[in-house]
């Protein structure tokens, strides 16, 4: 019964995910002011943002510490942002269920933590969120390869995973681009170091979504004007893309 009432409200989060143009920015919390989380979710939610990326880490996978599914789940009692949780942790299996139940609604893990991810891929699917494979700039395509038909999506790190404001490393695109190619309606994500000219670069190579921290939670506070100058960053790369198709980018108001 509780399930139900789960499932039911991730699936109407999925959908808002789904029908949102793309490429389309996730801010990730990382840089936010976590003593004013549900202030700044609704700032977020003003600016005009579709959904919110989570980056968990336990110190072991990565070196950093952050927040884990219990923190989640009160953030998710605060909103109906689709939630991409982008797990840096050894052992995602071990607190997948925690995730789902914490309302979760992408499931991210990293290819390095879980060299054959069949079985996690399929108990993420069968929770009712997305699975998504992440890789690190080093790790080649072919780590990910044999589990691409049974994922939701990619994830490609531009920066070893950790902290938030490095710098992009522009050789992943390369990943992108062959993905792109490879896959025409793979859902890719990018992550890290994103600003307005990589956004630009990342949406040339045919990204859908791209994860920003420090380039949304930028000093002056003002994440709406982040936000258009990244997405018009991101339909100008579209327009010099030769990627196939994808709906539109967000226009401006
Ligand atoms: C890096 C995280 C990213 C990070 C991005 O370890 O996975 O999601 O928050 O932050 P920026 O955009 O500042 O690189
Ligand atoms: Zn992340």
């Amino acid at each position: 019964m509780g399930d139900d009432k789960l499932d039911a409200e991730r699936s109407a989060r999925l959908k808002v995910w789904d029908s949102a143009p793309r490429p389309f920015v996730t801010p990730s919390l990382l840089n936010c002011d976590f003593t004013r989380v549900g202030e700044e979710l609704d700032a977020l939610k003003a600016a005009g943002t579709v959904a919110v990326h989570l980056d968990v880490m336990d110190g072991h996978f990565v070196p950093n510490l952050t927040y884990g599914a219990p923190v989640i789940r009160d953030w998710r009692k605060r909103t109906e942002f689709p939630f991409d949780a982008h797990l840096m942790i050894s052992d995602p299996a071990r607190y997948l269920d925690d995730f789902a139940q914490a309302g979760c609604d992408t499931i991210i893990f990293q290819i390095e933590a879980v060299p054959d991810p069949t079985e996690l891929i399929r108990r993420i699917k069968g929770a009712g969120c997305r699975a998504s494979i992440a890789l690190n700039p080093p790790t080649p395509l072919a780590s990910i390869e044999p589990f691409l038909d049974l994922a939701d999506a990619v994830l490609v790190m531009s920066v070893m995973p950790g902290f938030g404001g490095q710098k992009f490393d522009p050789s992943v695109l390369d990943k992108v681009r062959a993905l792109r190619l490879e896959r025409p309606s793979l859902w890719i994500s990018i992550d890290g170091g994103i600003k307005p000219d990589t956004a630009k670069l990342a949406a040339e190579a045919g990204v859908s979504q791209m994860v920003v921290g420090s380039g949304v939670f930028r000093p002056d506070g003002n994440y709406a004007a982040a936000l258009a100058e990244l997405n018009q960053a991101i339909r100008s790369g579209v327009e010099r893309g030769s990627a196939p198709a994808q709906p539109a980018a967000p226009t401006p108001e």
